[in-house]
């Protein structure tokens, strides 16, 4: 579903140290998914704040807050944001407070670091901590090219690999996921069971590259923003 934003680039339309980096570790890709997020006027905000409306004194969680950009924007009263640089309300890394935490959660937004070794263990905590029939958000689920994809950040935006995780969560059991086609992607991931059997694929996908992504990404249920809030408001 995301073949036909498919175009290929000339070598030198990239910056040239980004190629080089990427060639050493055979990471370059020359195919690029060409879509303008900025096009698309629905973002994380709208999803995230949509959901937590079919709650009362909904209990939202945000994992990697930074500037507060989305958290402030988040109408609910009952807020826990976790950084452990800045924004949100827990100077900690994510494992740190997972560790200690008791609260359960009816929307979660997974926004920390964009690798896919944290962000897998980031979802799969919040699936611990999310009520049945609660919201779990993911950013980022869509790389463009292989610079947005490359760990370490070759620069912004950066998406990393959390590409990873929607393989995982499109394989799970006792969830619904889709991944909406909208602010580089985002996962909607509804909990429809107390015990939810996370994929553990690990082993395989660890070893992919952006150029994999571009070949598996069929197995994923991509939808549109507008299909996104049916789904959310059912
Ligand atoms: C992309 S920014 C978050 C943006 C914000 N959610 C938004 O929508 O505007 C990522 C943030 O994750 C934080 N971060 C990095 N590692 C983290 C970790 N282990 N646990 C929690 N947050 C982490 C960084 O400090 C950074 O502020």
């Amino acid at each position: 579903m995301l073949k036909k934003f498919y175009k290929t680039f000339k070598k030198e339309a990239f910056p040239e140290v980004c190629v080089l980096q990427a060639e050493s570790e055979n990471k370059f890709c020359d195919t690029v998914i060409s879509i303008d997020w900025y096009k698309i006027l629905f973002n994380r905000i709208s999803f995230i704040s949509l959901a937590t409306q079919k709650f009362n004194d909904c209990k939202y969680l945000e994992i990697g807050t930074d500037l507060n950009l989305c958290f402030n924007c988040i109408p609910v009263i009952d807020k826990t944001g976790v950084d452990p640089k800045r924004g949100g309300t827990v100077r900690k890394k994510s494992d740190d407070f997972f560790k200690n935490n008791k609260k359960i959660f009816d929307v979660i937004f997974v926004d920390g670091l964009h690798t896919f070794e944290q962000c897998r263990k980031d979802v799969v905590n919040s699936i611990n901590f999310l009520n049945v029939g609660g919201y779990l958000f993911i950013h980022d689920l869509i790389p463009r090219n292989f610079m947005e994809e490359y760990v370490p950040p070759m620069g912004t935006p950066w998406s990393g690999d959390v590409w990873k995780v929607a393989q995982e969560l499109s394989k799970s059991d006792g969830i619904n996921f889709h991944v909406i086609k909208a602010d580089h992607g985002i996962g909607l991931v509804k909990k429809v069971r107390e015990n939810v059997n996370y994929y553990d694929d690990h082993k395989r996908l660890i070893k992919l590259k952006f150029k994999d992504f571009l070949e598996i990404n069929s197995e994923i249920n991509y939808i549109e923003a507008e299909e996104a809030i049916k789904i959310i408001k059912k």
